[in-house]
């Protein structure tokens, strides 16, 4: 039985549907890419802006401490983590706020580390900004567990290296880093003088016995942690997140940039919309975690009879799919994708070389919904014709 009601989006203008034509050349697939959930925001949360609309002025808003302090109490409860007020700031996006920081920690030329496969915008701000990438990549160890590895990365890098971005939960591997992994690497950079930027939007959704650690926790005055309700309670249509930076230093140097591009405190719907959301969205998150718990289970019970290899991720609702088997180069893999299983899927390459070969696929939607994808794959991997 879904937990979750089945919502049609295909009148809306959501991006994972109004591009299916423009990126998979017909309307025909199941679109199962961008990260965010075919699933409805949580009842709360539309609730307070309803009753917020009341009021007939939408006009410029501060975001109140009442916000900051619902997220200080959201990550305390669930990420053992506390944070200050003063260690927090608003951002309409946290790829925005990714750039913003690369320009404050580093200067034109130099090197910003990105490790390969990740979300494609952590290279293109890299180069979009004028740095030189530092591709680091991850490697699966004998268990197919993404790892970096601080060795080959000691040999990759220079004076000239700046910035390290950390994807933590990562997209699209899934992974949740350790205690030691992320103590390693935040020692590793601090040796260095390499700032961490810690890409922590995905960090609720996390599988249990997993446990996210917060960057900042380890090594608060090395730490530029981005936050954000987009992925936990699907409001990326809020534009709404957080910096959150303990170090005076780094905060100093952070808000020279935020003063350049002017995006102020953003918008009362969605200071409104946050607020309510890390303040009452508890019960509907944890029903949340199960059901995708769940979908992730399903997709390693369906494929386990096919080619495709695929682990349960230890957090996010994105499926790495490992199509290598199937012996078809990546133009072949997407063209498979699209006409045979009729899936809109993103291509693994897109989140750098070490893709190739993978397909990401986006679970957060109804069991309804992951089983007819999951046939439709099937079907294809069998040579069904599917209309
Ligand atoms: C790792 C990661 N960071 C950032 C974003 C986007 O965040 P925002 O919409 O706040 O820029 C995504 C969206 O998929 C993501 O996966």
């Amino acid at each position: 039985m879904d937990e979750f009601a089945f919502v049609d989006r295909s009148k809306t203008n959501a991006e994972k549907y109004v591009l299916r034509q423009k990126l998979f050349g017909t309307e025909e697939v199941m679109p199962l890419w961008v990260a965010d959930m075919d699933i409805a925001t949580p009842e709360c949360v539309l609730e307070a802006i309803t009753k917020r609309l009341a009021h007939p002025i939408v006009g410029y808003e501060i975001m109140s401490d009442s916000a900051y302090e619902a997220q200080i109490e959201w990550f305390a409860t669930h990420h053992d983590f506390v944070m200050k007020r003063e260690w927090l700031s608003y951002s309409p996006s946290v790829v925005a706020s990714i750039g913003c920081a690369i320009r404050a920690f580093s200067d034109a030329e130099d090197e910003v580390i990105v490790m390969d496969p990740v979300y494609p915008p952590f290279y293109s701000q890299v180069r979009e900004n004028n740095r030189t990438l530092v591709i680091h990549t991850l490697n699966q160890d004998e268990e197919g567990i993404y790892r970096f590895d601080l060795d080959r990365l000691s040999t990759q890098t220079s004076e000239k290296t700046k910035v390290l971005l950390l994807c933590s939960p990562h997209n699209p591997v899934g992974r949740v880093w350790s205690y030691e992994e992320l103590s390693a690497l935040c020692r590793w950079c601090e040796e260095r003088g390499i700032v961490i930027i810690s890409d922590e939007i995905h960090c609720d959704l996390v599988y249990a016995p997993h446990k996210h650690i917060s960057t900042a926790r380890i090594i608060p005055e090395n730490t530029v942690m981005l936050l954000g309700p987009g992925k936990t309670f699907n409001m990326a249509g809020f534009s709404i997140s957080t910096v959150c930076i303990p170090s005076q230093l780094l905060r100093d140097k952070f808000e020279i940039e935020r003063k350049r591009v002017h995006w102020g405190d953003g918008a009362v719907l969605s200071h409104i919309g946050f607020e309510a959301a890390y303040r009452e969205g508890r019960g509907w998150y944890y029903k949340l975690i199960a059901h995708l718990s769940q979908n992730a289970e399903y997709i390693d019970k369906t494929l386990s009879s096919t080619p495709i290899q695929y682990a349960k991720p230890e957090a996010t609702y994105l499926a790495w799919l490992d199509c290598r088997a199937l012996g078809m180069d990546d133009r072949e893999l997407r063209k498979f994708f699209v006409k045979e299983a009729r899936l809109g899927l993103s291509p693994g390459l897109s989140f750098g070389k070490e893709g190739s070969g993978f397909m990401r696929l986006n679970f957060a939607v109804t069991s309804q919904t992951l089983t007819e994808a999951l046939e439709k794959l099937r079907g294809a991997l069998q040579g069904d014709a599917y209309v």
